[in-house]
């Protein structure tokens, strides 16, 4: 496994693999790798003659200064858990690598009908931000395919937008959400919280299942479902930014009675933690 921090070197080795007609998946990340990174690396290898990962906390998605000075950097141990998989590169770029120019003239990504919703609206520039890096990271390594985690599909449904929109020749592919034994999706913010917030914040995913089965029984009242759990996870210490019953595919609110997959999706602080999590309920 080959470790670059410049784009010189991650073309000069693209091109080889390209001359082999080779076919190469991309996963990109802003490291601290968890299972549930690797499981995306699993899934790129099944896909994928080589293997490219990207490691780069993006300051341009950072609305919060703070978040960024904390978000957890752990380079070496990510390298390593890389090399134990079948990764072929690692590309470790810093600012001055994708930001050059810095960030404030950089020429910037908007995609339409993100900002306005979920966690576009509590987390403002957030969305530009990862457009914004997504399109140059995917212009930098030029692979076949990218993947990207259902854990933050709001993120996954606006990558395919954008490459769709934009005619990015990438075939970008979800995989679903890795899980601890609690349920508790697996996050590079998890070790940002103390032993006793580890205890509730399962029950993030709990409130989640509860909707779904209520729904999956033939409840309608979509209200009344998401203001109840919204109601359980303040009594247990959680500040919910949002909690809601969304189409998959357009991410519009769902309407009683809707026979459309649904997304149930939820945003909540616990202490100042933000975690994120959704579950797919498919009615049909
Ligand atoms: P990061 O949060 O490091 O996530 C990298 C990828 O891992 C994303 O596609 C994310 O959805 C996926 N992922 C995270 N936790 C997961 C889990 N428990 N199960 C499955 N997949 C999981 O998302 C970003 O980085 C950035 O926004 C990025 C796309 C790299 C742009 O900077």
């Amino acid at each position: 496994m080959q470790v670059v921090d410049n784009t010189v070197a991650l073309r000069t080795r693209i091109k080889t693999w390209r001359a082999n007609n080779e076919l190469i998946a991309f996963v990109p990340t802003m490291g601290n790798l968890h299972e549930g990174h690797l499981s995306l690396v699993q899934k790129a290898k099944a896909l994928a003659d080589r293997i490219v990962v990207s490691i780069y906390v993006n300051p341009l998605q950072f609305n919060d200064k703070n978040d960024l000075e904390k978000y957890p950097r752990t380079l070496t141990e990510d390298i390593n858990l890389l090399s134990e998989q079948e990764c072929d590169l690692v590309f470790t770029p810093d600012d001055s690598v994708v930001y050059p120019q810095g960030m404030s003239e950089q020429t910037s990504v908007h995609v339409p009908g993100m900002d306005d919703k979920l966690c576009g609206l509590g987390r403002p520039g957030h969305f530009d931000g990862v457009a914004t890096v997504v399109t140059k990271l995917f212009n930098m390594v030029q692979a076949d395919i990218a993947v990207f985690g259902e854990k933050d599909y709001q993120q996954l449904l606006l990558i395919k937008k954008l490459v769709a929109d934009l005619n990015i020749p990438i075939d970008v592919v979800g995989a679903p959400t890795r899980r601890e034994d609690s349920g508790l999706a697996m996050s590079s913010r998890n070790n940002l919280l103390s032993d006793t917030q580890r205890l509730t914040a399962p029950l993030l995913y709990q409130q989640l299942m509860t909707i779904r089965t209520a729904l999956e029984n033939g409840e309608t009242d979509l209200d009344a479902l998401t203001q109840a759990a919204q109601t359980q996870l303040r009594e247990s210490g959680f500040e919910p930014e949002y909690l809601d019953i969304r189409r998959a595919d357009d991410l519009r609110p769902a309407q009683p009675g809707d026979r459309t997959a649904l997304r149930i999706l939820v945003a909540a602080r616990l202490g100042s933690v933000r975690l994120i999590d959704n579950i797919l309920c498919d009615l049909a």
